[in-house]
């Protein structure tokens, strides 16, 4: 598997080209100093999961990052259209990106010409299917979620993910499927490229996204939750206290809702919270 070498088509700058063909060069400043913004998006039988929301985003982590994406919320929605059904695609993960050229390859970037791109692929399970079904193994990383004042945190920008990258590849060394983060203050924040909940006494605990994404489908999964009567708390969650939660799952959206099975030592077990919520979640992206 290679994801420069697929058949299909991507959009860039305009055009949709054959898959090989959509390069960038190599002194994009995208690439140096990571001046880039992406989007995750789901299609479920050929529909957008939250394809506004998305699109808001993408703009809006753009213009965090103190650049315009050179197309509107309509036209990014009909890019997306048109590569779907260029990839014959009703199931599958999109990926936009934003980047700025290389006119200028220093720190400095005012003018660089924004590039725009737009993938999909058929993508089934970001976990494997039978670690889905039993619930991921999560250790703790020894990289901290920053401050807001250290780096946009609530934005999908690409020099964030440095950290993620990171952790996620100790983790998978160690034999764990992925890393839960502390946020600068040592608070549970996150994993690596999803938001965390906890359950005690059928109520459900997850942290306060103040530094961190807070995901369309952490707030999704909230939504459903107080719909279903659960009591959701928003607050400062503690390692120490990990033992005290009967049940654990994280959201995302490649990682939907899944369980999780344990965090280091700590063990939770898939309950009917849990099951309830990927019922529900699952209803919602096919309805
Ligand atoms: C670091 C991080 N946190 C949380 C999420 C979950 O966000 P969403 O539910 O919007 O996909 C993602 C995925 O995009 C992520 O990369």
């Amino acid at each position: 598997m290679d994801y420069s070498n697929l058949e299909g088509f991507i959009f860039l700058d305009g055009k949709l080209l054959k898959w090989t063909d959509a390069k960038l060069h190599v002194l994009s400043h995208g690439l140096h100093y990571a001046s880039s913004v992406f989007e995750g998006e789901r299609a479920y039988g050929g529909k957008i999961f939250k394809e506004l929301e998305h699109t808001e985003r993408l703009i809006r982590s753009a213009n965090t990052l103190g650049f315009n994406i050179p197309y509107g919320i309509e036209e990014i929605c009909k890019i997306r259209k048109d590569v779907l059904e260029a990839n014959n695609i009703t199931d599958g993960y999109i990926r936009p990106v934003a980047w700025r050229g290389s006119e200028m390859m220093g720190i400095s970037a005012q003018d660089n010409t924004i590039h725009f791109a737009v993938a999909a692929w058929k993508w089934p399970s970001y976990f494997s299917p039978e670690a889905k079904l039993k619930g991921i193994k999560l250790n703790i990383s020894k990289w901290r979620r920053p401050d807001p004042t250290t780096a946009p945190v609530n934005t999908k920008a690409a020099g964030l993910y440095m950290i993620c990258t990171l952790s996620k590849h100790e983790a998978e060394n160690q034999g764990f499927d992925d890393s839960l983060m502390l946020d600068y203050r040592g608070y549970i924040a996150e994993a690596t490229g999803a938001n965390i909940f906890f359950v005690k006494n059928d109520e459900i605990y997850t942290p306060i996204a103040d530094c961190f994404l807070d995901g369309i489908t952490r707030q999704t999964v909230i939504e459903i939750a107080k719909k279903e009567n659960f009591k959701v708390t928003e607050t400062r969650l503690k390692v120490e206290d990990l033992s005290q939660y009967s049940e654990c799952f994280v959201t995302g959206t490649a990682a939907e809702v899944t369980p999780v099975k344990s965090i280091n030592e700590v063990q939770f077990n898939p309950g009917n919270v849990c099951r309830l919520l990927i019922e529900k979640y699952t209803k919602l992206t096919l309805s």
